[in-house]
């Protein structure tokens, strides 16, 4: 799929929760499947993802669907000043919303998660210190979803962490026979109530269902 990086300026302010919703709302209705959901990531939601050591002290961060960019702009809010996040969302619908962002650590792609390498490659990132995915597992081709896990692990550093908020735990299925089992919460304050389920890669030899700390 062709890809398109986004200059930054769309519009001088970022949209507020109320005008996500609108977007997502606006977004869903022409294509369900993919959007996945009719509300934005609440802000309870956006801080518990945003505020771990992990992405506080990464140099290198991917979000896989970052829609309105809520959780972009939380990610932003807790990153080093120094730290890059590169952002693939694949519905364009979003465009307006996450050009809005113009933080200049920001890389936004519109672009299929399955391109995951060469995008992380075109950009110059090197190895990845943390992924964060929202896109729906449950709603992707086995294919896809497996080409997206395989992609995540390959340019995440080792000790790099992967996290993936999801309504059902397909991820998990996908995950397992690379990253082993996760560490999994409940997140009873979003609509609707979501999991988050973490992994850190192990080094190279390891077996990731053991544990080689
Ligand atoms: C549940 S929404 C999460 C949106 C946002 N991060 C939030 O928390 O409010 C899932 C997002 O993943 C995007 N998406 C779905 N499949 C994708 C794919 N293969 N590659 C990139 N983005 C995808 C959708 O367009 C949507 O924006």
């Amino acid at each position: 799929m062709p890809t398109t990086t986004l200059s930054p300026i769309r519009r001088s302010k970022q949209p507020g929760f109320a005008e996500r919703i609108w977007c997502v709302l606006k977004a869903w209705v022409r294509n369900p499947t993919e959007v996945a959901t009719v509300c934005p990531s609440s802000p309870f939601l956006t801080k518990h993802l945003a505020e771990r050591d992990c992405v506080r002290k990464a140099s290198r961060i991917v979000e896989l669907g970052p829609g309105a960019g809520g959780t972009t702009q939380a990610l932003l809010a807790s990153m080093r000043t120094d730290a890059r996040l590169l952002a693939i969302e694949k519905t364009d619908a979003f465009a307006e919303s996450l050009g809005a962002i113009t933080d200049p650590r920001l890389t936004l792609e519109f672009a299929d998660a399955c391109d995951l390498i060469d995008l992380v490659t075109k950009h110059d990132f090197g190895k990845v210190d943390v992924a964060i995915s929202g896109i729906p597992f449950s709603h992707l081709p086995s294919m896809s979803a497996k080409r997206i896990i395989q992609s995540v692990h390959e340019v995440l550093r080792p000790g790099g962490v992967f996290i993936a908020y999801q309504l059902t735990s397909d991820v998990k299925d996908y995950a397992r026979p690379l990253f082993g089992p996760p560490k999994t919460e409940i997140i009873p304050m979003n609509l609707p109530p979501l999991q988050s389920f973490d992994w850190t890669k192990v080094e190279a030899g390891c077996d990731p269902a053991s544990d080689c700390s």
